[in-house]
């Protein structure tokens, strides 16, 4: 294969998501649940700048917890790499640097955009030139958030979630995330969803779920109007991500005290999203929440995928 010449370095920017609209199904045999889902982008960033090297290293700065983030191939970004590296027959490395802002663990697919920033620096770094449909095949191959963090805005996420479909979204949506210093296991959370469906004995008779978005929820994003959204927001990791943390539906029920539309867990948690009905209202709802000592930050979405800064 041909490299064309390369730059020194790239430098990548990979937004966090938000599921608008979460339906988990049966479990499969290789342990990943069917989903319905809904994603947005939300303008909540990861950085990752990728640099020539004989072999692979990562850097991570960002988080308060260094050991929080692995730095081998446990992480997934670096996994992404090694993968891009052995599709494109690469022989050399690349030293990545990562930047975090999308809480690690928190249900907002931060790993996914490390992993999607990498693809698309390392493509460019190396000069692969791997088609968009190629990169996405490797997306898929690394996690089911990390095709979206790939393609960004607003998305209806089949499969594992890696099936990807572009929604309509009109307009601007304000958001309000309720961060947690501490994580929660994706693994775990979808563990927990299942013992309380056995629990309840939710699958055993009955016919599998019917999987798909509701249609309100995509006229809803069609529409623009945040007052619609709200009234669609689901997810079905919500009661297992609370079992875990009941704090989150004390959260949700003070967002909407302060003024939000609506609330829910975002993705496996422990994150909430609030829905605000526009900036104005959505800045009143962080500071209260402030003041109340939690840590509120306003982003909006939807926002492109990856995408080459420099
Ligand atoms: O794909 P990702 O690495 O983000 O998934 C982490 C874990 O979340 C999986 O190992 C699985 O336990 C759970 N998961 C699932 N069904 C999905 C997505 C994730 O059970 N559709």
């Amino acid at each position: 294969m041909i490299f064309a010449t390369s730059p020194e370095s790239v430098h990548v920017r990979a937004p966090g998501k938000i599921n608008v609209f979460l339906g988990v199904g049966e479990r499969h045999e290789d342990g990943y649940h069917a989903l319905a889902t809904v994603f947005q982008a939300v303008s909540l960033y990861e950085d990752v700048i990728a640099r020539h090297a004989d072999d692979f290293s990562i850097t991570v700065s960002g988080v308060d917890d260094a050991d929080a983030v692995p730095l081998d191939d446990r992480n997934l970004a670096m996994r992404a790499a090694k993968l891009l590296a052995t599709a494109a027959e690469y022989r050399g490395g690349v030293a990545l640097e990562i930047r975090k802002n999308v809480p690690v663990a928190g249900g907002m697919g931060g790993g996914s955009a490390d992993a999607a920033a990498a693809l698309v620096a390392c493509d460019a770094l190396w000069g692969t030139g791997f088609s968009l449909a190629r990169l996405h095949e490797l997306a898929a191959r690394l996690g089911a958030d990390v095709p979206f963090a790939l393609h960004g805005g607003t998305a209806v996420g089949t499969g594992r979630g890696d099936q990807l479909n572009p929604a309509l979204a009109r307009g601007r949506f304000d958001w309000v995330l309720v961060t947690s210093d501490e994580g929660l296991s994706t693994p775990v959370v979808y563990g927990r969803l299942d013992a309380l469906r056995d629990e309840e004995g939710a699958l055993a008779d009955d016919p599998p779920l019917s999987l798909e978005v509701p249609i309100p929820v995509l006229q809803a994003l069609r529409s623009g109007d945040p007052h619609q959204l709200a009234e669609t927001l689901f997810n079905d990791l919500q009661a297992a991500a609370v079992y875990e943390r009941p704090d989150l539906a004390d959260t949700i029920r003070l967002g909407v005290r302060a003024g939000a539309l609506h609330g829910i867990v975002s993705g496996s948690g422990p994150t909430v999203a609030l829905l605000c009905a526009g900036p104005e209202i959505a800045q009143e709802v962080q500071s209260i929440l402030r003041e109340s000592g939690l840590d509120p930050l306003h982003v909006h979405g939807p926002v492109p995928g990856a995408r080459i800064i420099s």
